[in-house]
């Protein structure tokens, strides 16, 4: 969106464009940290000690919190921060570990977690995602894929017997088929629905790779050739074929500036039986660098908002970036209409991560130790109604820019906040808020006891949810941990 067009659009969404510095600013490091980051860390924030991590770093016990790290971006750095002490390669002796998928795959099941341990997925996070056929291949490509819509179609069935009104809540995830298992019932759904644009998701790749749009059924006929609808002979001695996610394209999203965008939210799961989750204030939302238009439907700047495609189109400039914050985002909505039609899209995005939880909740194999941080991509049409487009159980933590540092630094310091592997919220078991999370369910709804400033909600409005409102997150934790009498000591 170019400055011009940011100062015309209601809101004040002038002041966003100025804000997004290029890479090039950050700092070289090519992680999008400021050059200060690691030295100043939470306690220089001017938070107290035991609030940002600098000051107390131990466990209970008075040891020093030790842990591993398969990434060297923005969580290595909170992890310093705040004191913890890197573990050596092949030790097992670690109390936190940000491991990866593939380690929770070769190694979770014959591992032994001590009481103090904790790590950063559930043994079947792929449960809610579609990117699995990278993460599970031990299992065979093609079985487990496209799990997210398998899971949430479930959940509505179920929920239909019960109740049309709770099913309806469900209705959020456009129509979704794997292909090839499912192509015959895709077949017979795309003839129902003459002229919809369809879209074509490789179900191991992320970043937008591989997706490509259509709206004839010939069209991926040749692609059906091509890939894998082989002769069996032919295809004997290949690689099996690839699994796909083919699914209604969204033709009439929101648009701002005449642009696309979607928005990710960050979500905390720390227990599944029961199910307890934690709504991140801060986020994002990724415009398309091009104007939307449903003329030429295989342009990718026009249609995928990831930023890994945005930055390669040949007019991209890094110094407008292509990210406003949810806090910018909301404030435009405000200013444009009514708080009922925003307090709505904020309940219908309320009900999108709660039904998706709880559609894996059953099939979730709960471990105290385990927890997981979910990004859930949403899409606004026309209307402004919210569509779940993916979760990711391992959303970037590299930065594009300094204040995508600051936002993601900040998610992470909270996040070990919520975990609190310092012992620092014991006997305040039922905080409804650390720093920038609030606790939204558990074990229900949970109801909000603080007013909601700056997000344009009416006060009737009791979730304990504040996507998008003012993110005090400091001064919370200031007021947190100084309230807390642990943090006296
Ligand atoms: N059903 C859809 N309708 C409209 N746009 C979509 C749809 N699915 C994906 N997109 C666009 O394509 C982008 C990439 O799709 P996504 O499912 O997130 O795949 P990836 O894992 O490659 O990021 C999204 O960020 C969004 O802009
Ligand atoms: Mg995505």
């Amino acid at each position: 969106m170019s400055r011009k067009e940011a100062k015309d659009a209601p809101g004040g969404a002038a002041a966003v464009s100025s804000k997004l510095a290029p890479r090039s600013e950050v700092g070289g490091r090519g992680d999008g940290r400021p050059r200060d980051a690691v030295a100043a860390g939470s306690g220089a924030r001017g938070l107290p000690a035991g609030a940002g991590g600098g000051g107390r770093a131990n466990a209970g016990g008075g040891r020093v919190i030790r842990y591993k790290t398969c990434l060297r971006n923005t969580i290595g750095d909170v992890l310093r921060a705040r004191g913890w002490q890197e573990a050596k390669e092949g030790e097992g002796d670690w109390d936190f570990y940000w491991c990866d998928v593939a380690w929770m795959r070769e190694h979770f099941d014959g591992t032994y977690l001590e009481e103090h341990q904790r790590i950063c997925h559930f043994r079947n996070h792929y449960e809610l995602t579609r990117s699995v056929a990278r993460a599970n291949q031990s299992i065979g490509p093609g079985c487990r894929k496209n799990l997210m819509a398998k899971n949430l179609k479930r959940l509505r069935k179920v929920l239909e017997k019960e109740s049309t009104v709770e099913a309806a809540k469900c209705e959020f995830f456009p129509a979704t088929f794997e292909l090839p298992s499912e192509y015959h019932i895709f077949v017979e759904e795309f003839k129902k629905h003459p002229g919809t644009i369809w879209i074509m998701k490789p179900a191991g790749k992320a970043q937008g790779k591989g997706i490509f749009l259509f709206r004839k059924l010939k069209d991926i006929t040749d692609w059906k050739k091509e890939d894998y609808f082989r002769r069996d002979e032919e295809k004997s001695d290949k690689e099996p074929p690839e699994t796909y996610v083919v699914q209604r394209y969204i033709d009439n999203p929101y648009l701002i500036s005449g642009k696309k965008f979607d928005i990710r939210v960050y979500v905390l799961v720390t227990s599944y039986s029961p199910l307890k989750a934690w709504l991140y204030r801060s986020g994002f939302a990724r415009f398309s660098n091009t104007h939307y238009s449903l003329s030429s439907i295989s342009d990718q700047y026009v249609h995928l908002t990831n930023v890994a495609i945005q930055k390669t189109a040949p007019d991209y400039d890094p110094e407008k970036g292509c990210k406003w914050s949810l806090q910018e985002l909301m404030t435009f909505l405000a200013a444009r209409h009514s708080h009922q039609v925003v307090r709505q899209a904020r309940q219908q995005m309320d009900q999108i991560y709660i039904k998706s939880l709880q559609s894996v909740q059953k099939v979730m194999i709960n471990d105290k130790h385990c927890f997981e941080l979910y990004g859930f991509d949403i899409l606004f049409d026309e209307n402004l109604k919210p569509w779940l487009i993916e979760v990711n159980a391992s959303p970037s933590l590299t930065a594009s820019s300094p204040s995508d540092y600051e936002l993601k630094f900040g998610l992470l310091e909270d996040m070990l906040h919520v975990l609190d592997m310092e012992g620092r919220l014991i006997g305040r078991e039922n905080v409804k808020r650390v720093g920038g999370f609030d606790l939204m369910w558990c074990d229900g709804p949970v109801a909000s006891d603080e007013l909601a400033l700056n997000c344009g909600q009416p006060l009737m409005y009791t979730t304990n949810s504040f996507l998008g409102c003012y993110n005090d997150r400091e001064q919370q934790l200031k007021q947190l941990f100084n309230l807390s009498p642990l943090a006296q000591l």
